[in-house]
């Protein structure tokens, strides 16, 4: 079944909010739709151009720009993942329990494109959206990556531990929070 919302109940809170959680799960698709889009697009269009090491000069420079543009009104918007790149993207507690859960979800055989997850715990809402591994991560992501790529990702990312995937696989999940008003 698509769409499934799960709350962990273990972290739910009886307080009242000013915004309903139905719009705020409806605020956080949208955030995730938009940044999905953007970076998507951004990456693809600069992959055919100028290729894979000027695309990841892209990531790196344009996943936190576009995760900062949509960081307004109280949202904080980026991505995470059990297998980090990036350090800044660490998961914390609660994403790492919800990436455990989503891993083994998809490994029954889940569609990840239903996988979400989302907690009100002490006045923040947090939401996660699931993010399969396509075909086109391979190139920066996979088990074997052409040497150039290899070396870049070694100059910008000396700890990276984002490799090794396989299609299909969780690659991680967009992660968002919201200070809720009293
Ligand atoms: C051109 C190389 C490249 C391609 C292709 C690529 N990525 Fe990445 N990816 C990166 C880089 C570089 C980072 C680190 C970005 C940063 O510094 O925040 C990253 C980071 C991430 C992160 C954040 C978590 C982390 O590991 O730090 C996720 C999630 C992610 N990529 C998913 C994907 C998915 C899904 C695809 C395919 C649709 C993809 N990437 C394709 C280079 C790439």
């Amino acid at each position: 079944m698509r769409g499934i919302l799960m709350t962990l109940a273990m972290f739910s809170s009886a307080a009242v909010c000013a915004e309903p959680v139905a719009d705020l799960t409806g605020a956080a698709r949208q955030q995730v739709k938009a940044f999905a889009t953007t970076l998507g697009g951004t990456l693809k269009a600069s992959m055919q151009k100028d290729g894979p090491v000027a695309a990841i000069a892209v990531c790196n420079t344009e996943a936190p720009a576009i995760a900062s543009q949509l960081s307004t009104d109280g949202w904080q918007v980026a991505r995470t993942s059990l297998k980090i790149r990036n350090p800044d993207n660490a998961a914390d507690a609660w994403e790492t329990q919800v990436l455990e859960d989503f891993s083994a979800r998809m490994a029954a055989g889940e569609d990840p494109a239903g996988l979400e997850a989302s907690v009100t715990d002490d006045g923040e809402f947090r939401y996660m959206k699931a993010i399969p591994t396509a075909g086109l991560c391979l190139t920066c992501h996979g088990a074997e990556l052409a040497p150039a790529v290899e070396a870049k990702l070694a100059q910008l990312y000396p700890q990276d531990q984002a490799r090794g995937f396989n299609v299909g696989d969780l690659r991680g999940a967009f992660t968002l929070r919201k200070v809720l008003e009293e």
